[in-house]
């Protein structure tokens, strides 16, 4: 009979973890501090007893060499936190929809520049990018409704109403949440959020679950992004960045706002979370504040 192995437990020193903690800050910008660090220990336990190496220091150098992308990988998945859910905090996608998209349209019909594109810069399982693209066909339908075009509207209608092309750009650092976002089908408990109208328009029923009509599921690009990385995608007319800046320290929020502003077209709009502020951290946004939600407008002229 084969006996299981036992592995020795190895319980990381203070000093190893802060080796760790600075790695995981240059990796991807999340700051373990005081109040967090015995999470991170928790995670880099569980790790080591997963890779079953025999000391601290062989993981430390499993990680930080080329053959250990992988668990590099595993351990941020294991470190984010991906809570998130339909249609959260409603009075800042009210503000969104009623009022920044309206601003954002009707300035680009002006110009006839008809496409407008949406980021969801940590979306998490998808239901930040799904929120978002239903709010914006709804939104286009009524504006449409009000500011019909000289176009034939083709049969069955479309959920974005031509001229316009609307695109919402979901990306994550968590494969496993991109990959749930991308199969975006949802439990009843999930879907508590989403009205029966929205549930009926864009969702299909199958087995236990609702799966995100393919026609919704199409305005939406899927991709990895790490939002230490310099390369991030840019012509953006409104991004979102919801409950993430919250786990990085204030020189990274810093450096990242700075890289928010180069993504956004000119007048652009940033959302961040209601724990999240910009204050004390750039003179290059205005704030703008409406029945209880915040959003930031990029300005062209620093203050
Ligand atoms: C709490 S969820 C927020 C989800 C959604 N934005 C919301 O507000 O409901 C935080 C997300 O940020 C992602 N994240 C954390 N650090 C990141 C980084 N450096 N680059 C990209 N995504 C990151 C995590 O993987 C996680 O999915």
């Amino acid at each position: 009979m084969n006996t299981p192995t036992l592995v020795n437990q190895i319980t990381p020193s203070d000093a190893e973890i802060k080796l760790l903690q600075t790695l995981v800050y240059q990796e991807c910008g999340m700051f373990f501090d005081e109040r967090r660090i015995h999470f991170l220990r928790d995670r880099v336990t569980h790790r080591l007893k997963v890779c079953q190496v025999d000391t601290f220091y062989s993981y430390y150098r499993l990680l930080t060499s080329r053959e250990g992308k992988v668990e590099l990988r595993a351990l941020l998945e294991n470190l984010t936190v991906n809570e998130t859910s339909f249609f959260r905090a409603r009075p800042q996608l009210e503000l969104f929809q009623k009022t920044i998209l309206e601003e954002v349209l009707q300035r680009k019909e002006v110009k006839k520049d008809w496409n407008l594109r949406v980021w969801s810069a940590g979306c998490s399982t998808g239901q930040e990018p799904y929120s978002l693209a239903i709010l914006i066909c709804d939104a286009l339908a009524y504006y449409y409704l009000r500011h019909p075009r000289p176009f034939d509207m083709p049969s069955p209608k479309p959920m974005v109403p031509p001229p316009w092309k609307a695109e919402v750009l979901a990306s994550d650092m968590s494969y496993a949440g991109l990959l749930t976002a991308q199969q975006g089908a949802y439990s009843e408990a999930h879907m508590e959020a989403v009205d029966y109208a929205s549930r009926l328009r864009y969702f299909d029923r199958l087995t236990d679950k609702y799966s995100v009509k393919l026609a919704l599921k199409s305005l939406i690009q899927f991709d990895f992004h790490n939002l230490k990385t310099d390369f991030l995608p840019q012509r953006n007319d409104i991004i979102f960045c919801r409950n993430v800046m919250i786990y990085f320290d204030e020189a990274e929020q810093k450096r990242l706002i700075e890289k928010f502003y180069h993504c956004l077209n000119p007048g652009g709009y940033l959302f961040v979370g209601h724990a999240e502020s910009l204050f004390g951290l750039t003179n290059k946004f205005r704030m703008i504040h409406l029945n209880n939600a915040t959003a930031y407008q990029r300005l062209e002229v620093p203050i």
